[in-house]
């Protein structure tokens, strides 16, 4: 199969992390016979500081023309005095509404190696495997009016019936694929909107019966979120609050620095770190790789439909930390630290060796 990807590193650590998922990818993308065709583009600091603007057309046009983009991270404090719609930040939101990208995952699984690094005790995150289903073209982020003057300052929170039906449906067909529960998130007892959201919830859940359903208040979620993580499957909600709730949820896992994401929509996908661009520790070799490589296992699951890649690049994660290899970020007190391309070499060689047996045994192609 061929298949071409737009390739946005961005700003701060983005670019290293991203080369470290690219050589990654590579030893995946011959393992399963697969022919890439790569762009790089600017996006965010880097393209204001180019071409004056966050995103130019030109890199948008490569994203429509991709079958996925590869994002590393956007933004800088070089870049926050910039005026409201020149922000970095408004790139991703441009790629998100333009690409149709409404549902996000974010998963947040503990890596047993990890536990420790949770700021909760072990014995509440152990077990955490959930995934924030976060609708991400709608609701506050984009709802109109907006604006302010020097009184008054407004947002509009509002979703349409066939917003909320495909983001549930999203997230009951994620569910069908895990344990088969979805908490649905909203204020139905204060919001008009949430009330909304919470009847067509109901009504699509009739098509997914197998698929159990209970909701929650947002303010209950994000206590039940620190108090025992592990009770959550899948969490659906809105824009803002998934993106509050999965910076929690991340936090939660101790691994902030490790989550991949995915943005899909009826006809594109995006997939990036959770983590933002870490400008202090930029160009310095020493940033984790893990959540831009986790990022391009979730392209193999999803874009490319190769589930049992992405799973063989999980195992070598799992298997790299189990064995005590840490970046800065993880490293425990007065042990030696690998950069960003030693953490790299040590999952392509996990990677190699699960690849290899999967092969002899005719798992992968
Ligand atoms: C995220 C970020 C973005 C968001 C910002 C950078 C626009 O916080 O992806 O969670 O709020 O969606
Ligand atoms: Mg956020």
């Amino acid at each position: 199969m061929k298949y071409k990807l737009a390739i946005l590193p961005g700003d701060g650590i983005g670019p290293e992390v991203m080369e470290a998922a690219l050589d990654v990818m590579d030893v995946m993308t011959r393992a399963a016979k697969l022919t890439l065709e790569l762009s790089r583009h600017p996006i965010g600091g880097a393209s204001i500081d180019q071409h004056g603007t966050p995103i130019t057309d030109d890199t948008l046009q490569a994203c429509y023309d991709a079958d996925a983009v590869l994002l590393g991270a956007i933004g800088g404090p070089q870049w926050d005095n910039q005026p409201h719609d020149r922000k970095p930040e408004r790139a991703l939101l441009r790629l998100r509404e333009a690409l149709g990208l409404y549902t996000n995952l974010r998963p947040a699984r503990v890596y047993d190696a990890m536990l420790d690094a949770s700021s909760l005790k072990r014995e509440y995150v152990q077990g955490t495997d959930l995934v924030v289903v976060r609708e991400l073209t709608g609701g506050i982020y984009f709802g109109e009016p907006r604006g302010y003057d020097s009184e008054r300052g407004w947002n509009t929170l509002v979703y349409t019936r066939p917003e909320v039906e495909r983001i549930a449906r999203s997230a009951f067909e994620l569910a069908a694929t895990r344990r088969g529960q979805v908490t649905s998130v909203d204020k139905a007892n204060v919001l008009e909107s949430s009330q909304f959201w919470r009847e067509v919830v109901c009504e699509v859940h009739k098509d997914y019966q197998q698929v159990e359903l209970d909701h929650m208040y947002v303010d209950n979620a994000a206590m039940q979120l620190v108090r025992q993580p592990a009770q959550f499957d899948v969490i659906l909600t809105q824009n803002m609050f998934g993106d509050i709730l999965s910076d929690a949820a991340a936090m939660v896992t101790g691994s902030l620095g490790m989550l991949p994401s995915a943005s899909l929509g009826a006809g594109y996908a995006m997939y990036e770190p959770v983590h933002g661009t870490a400008p202090d520790i930029a160009g310095q070799n020493i940033a984790n790789p893990i959540a831009m490589i986790a990022s391009v296992g979730m392209l193999f699951h999803s874009t490319f439909k190769l589930p049992a890649m992405a799973q063989a690049l999980d195992q070598a994660i799992d298997q790299t930390l189990a064995a005590g290899q840490r970046t800065t970020d993880i490293a425990e007190p007065g042990t030696k630290p690998l950069s960003t391309t030693d953490m790299r070499d040590r999952i392509i060689e996990s990677l190699s060796g699960i690849l290899d047996v999967q092969q002899a045994s005719g798992v992968t192609p």
